[in-house]
C-alpha cells in the first residue's frame, strides 16, 4: 500500500518535472485530473457526500473541520484555520506535517503545480455543489 503510494507520488513529480513549466498556475481543467487521486475518499459537486473524507463543496473560504455530520479527528477539529490558497498548499504538500495525527492518509502533492491546479478545480465549486 505504502509503496504504491510512493509509486504515485513518484510518478507525479517526474511529471511534473517534465510539464511543470508549461502549465499555468491554477488550471481548473488540469487540477480535475489531479483530484483523480483525491476521489478515492472525498467527493466535490452537486451529488457530493461525505465518505472516507468530508465532500469538499465550497472548500474555498470554509472553516476547516466545518461539514456537519462528518466525524473529523481530535488534530483536525482544533486546527481552527480557514482555507485558502496558501493554507491549502501548505496542507496538501503535506498533510500530516500541517496536521499531525490527521486520519487523512495521504502523502501529499510534491509538485507546486498541482497543488495549484486542484485548488483551482476545487474553487470552483460553491457551497452547494454547483460551479460558481
Ligand atoms: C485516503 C483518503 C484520502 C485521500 C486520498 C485524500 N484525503 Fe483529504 N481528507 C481525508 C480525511 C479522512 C480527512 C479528514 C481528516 C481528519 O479528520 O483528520 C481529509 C481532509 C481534507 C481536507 C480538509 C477538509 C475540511 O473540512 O476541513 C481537505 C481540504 C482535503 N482533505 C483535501 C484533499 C485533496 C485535495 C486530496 C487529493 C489531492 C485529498 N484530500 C486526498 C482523506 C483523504
Amino acid at each position: 500500500m505504502k509503496s504504491i503510494s510512493m509509486l504515485t507520488l513518484a510518478a507525479s513529480v517526474a511529471f511534473a518535472a517534465m510539464a511543470g513549466q508549461a502549465v499555468a498556475a491554477g488550471d481548473p481543467a488540469a487540477g480535475e485530473k489531479v483530484f483523480n487521486k483525491c476521489k478515492a475518499c472525498h467527493q466535490v459537486g452537486e451529488t457530493a457526500k461525505n465518505a472516507v473524507a468530508p465532500e469538499l463543496n465550497g472548500i474555498n473560504g470554509r472553516k476547516s473541520a466545518s461539514v456537519e455530520g462528518y466525524n473529523y479527528s481530535e488534530p483536525f477539529k482544533a486546527l481552527g484555520i480557514t482555507w485558502d490558497e496558501a493554507q491549502f498548499k501548505e496542507f496538501i504538500k503535506n498533510p500530516k506535517a500541517k496536521v499531525p495525527g490527521t486520519k487523512m492518509i495521504f502523502p501529499g502533492l510534491a509538485s507546486e503545480a498541482d497543488q495549484e491546479n486542484v485548488w483551482a478545480y476545487l474553487s470552483q465549486f460553491g457551497a452547494d455543489g454547483k460551479k460558481k
